[in-house]
């Protein structure tokens, strides 16, 4: 399924009032700016819950796994402090994650 990034640009604002993505500067949330690829819980500056440090290790943020976590984070991260339901149309999913691949290395 390949998104739309302009149609994920809309759905990332309800992401915006916690996570940046077109700067490293951290907010309530981590910067999401070169999230995939990244190790789950690595942003340098951010202090990260333990749940979300301890999955991570041996994974990285790509596709299949922020498709899953953004469905429904506190399902996937048990114990993760991002306090956001996830999104319930497989098309936002989409389309968000092609919004993010926008601000990754390809
Ligand atoms: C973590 C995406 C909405 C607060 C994360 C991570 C991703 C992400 C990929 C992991 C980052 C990493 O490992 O470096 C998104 C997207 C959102 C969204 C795409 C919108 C659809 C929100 C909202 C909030 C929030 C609305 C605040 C109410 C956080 C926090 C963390 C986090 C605090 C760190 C979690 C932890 O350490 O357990 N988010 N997020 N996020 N997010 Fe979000």
């Amino acid at each position: 399924r390949a998104g739309d990034a302009e149609a994920g640009a809309k759905v990332f604002k309800t992401c915006a009032a916690c996570h940046n993505v077109d700067t490293d500067k951290k907010k309530v949330g981590p910067s999401l700016k070169g999230v995939i690829g990244r190790q789950p819980g690595s942003a340098p500056d951010f202090a990260y819950s333990k749940a979300m440090v301890e999955f991570g290790a041996g994974k990285t943020w790509d596709v299949a796994l922020l498709t899953q976590y953004l469905a429904s984070p506190r399902d996937v991260v048990k114990g993760t402090k991002m306090a956001f339901a996830g999104l319930k149309k497989p098309e936002d999913i989409d389309n968000v994650i092609a919004y993010l691949q926008g601000f990754s290395a390809p």
